[in-house]
């Protein structure tokens, strides 16, 4: 049986979300400069996508450029900004092709002004697509999206706007870049590191994390067939006991 005959496909995760790992090394292993693992990470980029697209996976979100990112060499920051900017000129037919919407979360006013043009274009030119929402972390920082929603919260309370007993679980969500997504039911890290990294930190408190040593530019669809089957394996209690889960 194939790995993709041994996904049930009415236990799909709805939202899955990735920290893509590993392009720095791939390149090293190969006797090349990082950025020619950028690029190829481009592919893992395409095969995530469309194989989440393909399942019927609704929502997909990539970590793909931190804010502890913009610390990298000025070289490798610059090509990436400009791979960003290519990847999504040239990708653009082919999301609406596949009906995928494009989305971006993180402090997207820190880009360079091209790239935020890119962004946009290719988000309104998706916006009617509805198979699957791929949205981009780039400049993202979890810390700082909790604490802008902290700010903002803090002010409607300060001019009466907001009682303090309304702050719940839900109100607090729908201050996040993430209001308009579902929490993530799988979180996959490439590359056989093990952290978070200031990634999703309030939206992770109860997916299932899944790591791999494949480095992401060899990430394939069959990666993420294995990692959807391991996640359909486990049983999520959600701190509840199996025997509740099970009735
Ligand atoms: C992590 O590998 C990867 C990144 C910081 C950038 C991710 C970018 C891409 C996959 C390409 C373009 C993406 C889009 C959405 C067009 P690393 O550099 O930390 O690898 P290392 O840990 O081996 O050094």
């Amino acid at each position: 049986m194939s790995l993709l005959e041994n996904i049930n496909k009415d236990k799909l995760p709805e939202h899955i979300a990735i920290i893509m790992d590993g392009n720095g090394r791939w390149a090293k292993l190969k006797g090349n400069k990082r950025i020619f693992g950028h690029k190829n990470g481009v592919a893992g980029v395409k095969n995530s996508s469309e194989a989440c697209a393909e399942l019927g996976v609704k929502y997909l979100t990539l970590y793909a450029f931190s804010t502890e990112n913009w610390n990298r060499p000025k070289l490798e920051v610059n090509a990436l900004m400009e791979l960003l900017v290519s990847t999504i000129h040239s990708e653009t037919k082919t999301l609406i092709k596949n009906d995928i919407k494009l989305n971006a979360i993180g402090q997207i006013s820190e880009l360079p002004e091209k790239a935020q043009r890119e962004l946009q274009d290719a988000i309104n030119a998706t916006s009617n697509c509805k198979r699957l929402t791929l949205t981009l972390a780039l400049s993202y920082s979890s810390k700082v999206e909790i604490l802008n929603a902290v700010k903002r919260i803090a002010t409607e309370v300060k001019l009466n706007k907001l009682d303090v007993n309304d702050i719940s679980d839900n109100l607090f969500s729908s201050y996040l870049n993430t209001y308009n997504l579902p929490d993530p039911d799988l979180m996959i890290r490439t590359s056989g590191e093990q952290r978070i990294s200031n990634f999703l930190l309030w939206q992770l408190a109860y997916s299932e994390l899944y790591f791999t040593e494949t480095l992401w530019p060899d990430f394939s669809k069959e990666d993420l067939y294995k990692a959807i089957i391991t996640y359909q394996s486990r049983e999520r209690r959600f701190g509840k006991t199996s025997e509740q889960i099970l009735k």
